[in-house]
């Protein structure tokens, strides 16, 4: 059994779908979450899953201290679903090619410091782009740089809002980022 930790800043509706995906798995289990938003809407859906949550600040996040939760709970893989913060080198050697991320769009546009959420949206149709997406990547130091899993798109209408553009993105991560998470996962076995 391969143990997974998922990190979520925000909603958690990736983090909610991707427990619902493994429930039955014998292969990944979904152990933690982690969770370093007072108000995120993931501390409730952790109750209610039924998921052991772990809060941290900036400070244990940077010392490590995050990183020793993480092994002390035998954790494999780390997830994260609208993660927010730079994962610190101290994580990213720990769990060298074993930390993945979802961005709402297709890297390396709309990526980087401050290129989240509603922001990336925003962009997209600032931008008239005639198509938008998801990808799937390795986590290294930078934000949004690391190796490449997975791009699936969607066409953007001229008359798209910002939340039309996320409403797309979200079919599309709930639909593939479970799967993608268990594809790596067997594959690195
Ligand atoms: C997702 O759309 C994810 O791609 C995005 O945050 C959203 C979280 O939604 N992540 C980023 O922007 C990371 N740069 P959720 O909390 O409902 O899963």
């Amino acid at each position: 059994m391969k143990n997974i930790a998922i990190f979520a800043s925000g909603s958690g509706s990736n983090a909610e779908r991707i427990v619902e995906y493994f429930t039955d798995s014998e292969q990944i289990n979904v152990k933690l979450f982690l969770c370093n938003n007072p108000e995120a809407g993931v501390i409730q859906r952790a109750e209610r899953l039924q998921i052991p949550l772990v809060m941290f600040d900036r400070s244990a996040f940077k010392s490590g201290e995050v990183v020793k939760i993480l092994q002390e709970n035998q954790i494999d893989w780390v997830i994260l679903a609208g993660f927010l913060w730079l994962v610190p080198k101290n994580m990213v050697e720990a769990f060298l090619n074993r930390i993945i991320n979802i961005h709402p769009a297709l890297l390396p546009k709309f990526g980087g410091k401050g290129m989240y959420g509603h922001f990336v949206h925003e962009a997209v149709v600032e931008n008239k782009e005639t198509e938008s997406g998801i990808t799937i990547h390795f986590v290294n130091e930078h934000y949004d740089e690391g190796g490449m899993i997975f791009q699936a798109s969607f066409p953007v209408l001229p008359t798209d809002l910002p939340e039309d553009v996320a409403r797309k993105g979200q079919v599309l991560e709930h639909k593939y980022f479970p799967e993608v998470i268990e594809k790596v996962i067997l594959v690195n076995r």
